[in-house]
């Protein structure tokens, strides 16, 4: 097993008080000794609404079993950049795009992916959490029931192993019958990645997930999202500097459709290499 350092600290450095600079304190985790660097790969990939183009010519190698944040201004192409990842925007009127995306090599546009069997892949969890009007338990084993998978065993196996590795388990598994509307914000997101992660995807895409969650909720999400990356190459957008710095261990910075930079949280952080980075991390705009 190889160690790596990984950013999973944060403050604010408030010596100076118009600054909103982040200091990253690493720490150490375990990262398997073998991952693909290359998990997925942005390939010289720019995206139109229309005519109007958001995405210009990106290019990144988001790793295998890390966490990615993306971040950057409100309309920079974040959100776009992620649901294309899963194919989210293929039912707008008047998409287009050039380059690629692949997933272990093979492009998501390939004519002969289902778009079924991509979206199995990958799971994906909402600023909103959006569970369905039904009871935790089925809102689980949705997406295996979906797939005929009715057998009780594997939906019992499928409800506790996901409410475990979503930190949701000890509250509420005497209640598990009961609407998923019973239970507070952080907990009904927490239910949607234990749905998310429900099919066993491999990659699992986060639109600003904490956004409507107060600090504690949001505490319980990021421990949750460290402990997930063990197996799931997770993709990160949020507004948040100090949970980028603490949850990623890749940082993209995106400016009006444009990737600034891209680079090792802690660089991005504490010594990134282009000023308009630097003056977005340090809170100078944005
Ligand atoms: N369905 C759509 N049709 C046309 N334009 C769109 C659509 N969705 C987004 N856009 C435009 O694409 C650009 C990028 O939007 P996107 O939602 O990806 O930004 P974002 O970085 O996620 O912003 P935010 O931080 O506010 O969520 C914006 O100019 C937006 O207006
Ligand atoms: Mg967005």
């Amino acid at each position: 097993m190889n160690t790596e350092t990984n950013a999973s600290s944060a403050t604010l450095v408030d010596e100076d008080p118009q600054s909103r600079r982040i200091e990253v304190q690493p720490r150490q985790r375990k990262t398997p000794a073998t991952y693909n660097p290359r998990h997925i790969q942005v390939v010289d990939y720019s995206f139109f609404y229309g005519t109007t183009q958001v995405l210009f010519d990106l290019n990144m190698d988001i790793p295998e079993r890390h966490v990615t944040a993306l971040i950057g201004p409100s309309g920079c192409g974040k959100s776009t950049l992620l649901r294309n990842i899963n194919r989210m925007n293929d039912l707008i009127d008047g998409i287009a795009h050039q380059g690629d995306i692949q997933i272990e090599g093979q492009s998501i546009y390939d004519p002969y992916l289902e778009v079924i069997s991509l979206r199995k892949r990958i799971g994906m969890v909402f600023q909103k959490s959006n569970p369905f009007p039904k009871s935790i338990y089925e809102n689980i084993v949705y997406s295996l029931r979906v797939a005929g998978r009715n057998k009780k065993s594997e939906l019992d196996e499928t409800v506790e192993r996901t409410l475990k590795a979503a930190a949701l388990w000890d509250e509420v598994k005497d209640r598990l019958q009961e609407s998923a509307f019973s239970l507070s914000g952080g907990q009904m997101q927490r239910l949607c990645i234990a749905r998310a992660i429900a099919n066993q995807p491999e990659i699992l895409l986060m639109d600003e997930p904490c956004s409507a969650l107060d600090p504690i909720a949001t505490g319980k999400i990021e421990d949750l999202i460290h402990d997930l990356k063990e197996d799931y190459t997770i993709i990160i957008v949020t507004h948040n500097m100090q949970q980028a710095a603490r949850v990623s261990d890749k940082t993209a910075f995106l400016y009006m459709g444009q990737l600034i930079e891209y680079d090792e949280t802690e660089k991005i952080f504490m010594k990134p290499s282009e000023a308009q980075t630097e003056a977005y991390v340090s809170g100078r705009f944005g």
